[in-house]
């Protein structure tokens, strides 16, 4: 790997605060993390309608599509899991720095990732919003029969099955997603942005 020697940072003209005011919002990344089939993508896109109604200015990275593109080629193990990540947060943190409200949909499993992502970020703009969603229920749903596939050995690494997923422990926002509406889950979202003005 190159070094960065000779690579200079260059501070743009138009600021984070020009940005974010002109849009009427203060930027933040809504990094939701759950089991797969726990409803993490269903809730977020919910969340970003609510807030494309309300004229707020959005973007969603969601896991599935995103190793389609820029994640295309990596795997499931550890250290590509890790290597995702990384590089959503990094683009979660130049769409912030755009000035949007921006919303990942990762598993996410390990905590340590999580936490590396919080870090990079500004105090209060890392928003983790845990989808707690038993395994059962999820092994229950499974909308893409990757439960049933991993439980008969055709899947290796799955989250929850042979691979571990580390739950939140001092979450921004927790969503029982287990007996409750969409529009529920979603409607907590938005609460707390209100309540800690972020629209
Ligand atoms: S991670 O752990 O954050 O890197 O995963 P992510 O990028 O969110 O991708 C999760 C989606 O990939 C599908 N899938 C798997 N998930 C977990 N483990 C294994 N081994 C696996 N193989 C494929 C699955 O559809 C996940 O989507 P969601 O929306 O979470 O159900």
């Amino acid at each position: 790997m190159q070094d960065n020697e000779n690579i200079v940072w260059h501070d743009h003209h138009v600021s984070r605060a020009e940005r974010s005011e002109m849009k009427n919002q203060t930027p933040c990344i809504l990094w939701f993390t759950g089991l797969s089939g726990s409803g993490k993508s269903t809730v977020a896109n919910a969340v970003e309608n609510l807030l494309f109604q309300m004229a707020k200015h959005t973007y969603l990275l969601d896991g599935d599509n995103v190793r389609h593109g820029l994640n295309k080629g990596l795997s499931f193990s550890e250290v590509d899991r890790v290597e995702n990540i990384r590089r959503v947060g990094e683009v979660a943190k130049l769409f912030s720095d755009a000035g949007l409200i921006v919303l990942t949909a990762f598993i996410s499993p390990f905590a340590a990732d999580r936490n590396m992502v919080r870090e990079m970020t500004r105090p209060g703009e890392f928003i983790e919003v845990f989808i707690d969603t038993p395994l059962a229920t999820c092994e229950q749903r499974d909308p893409k029969g990757l439960y049933k596939k991993a439980r008969a050995g055709e899947i290796k690494d799955f989250t929850g099955i042979d691979s571990p997923y580390e739950a939140p422990s001092n979450p921004e926002i927790r969503i029982v997603n287990d007996g409750i509406s969409i529009d529920n889950a979603a409607q907590q979202v938005i609460d707390y942005l209100k309540e800690n003005k972020y629209i």
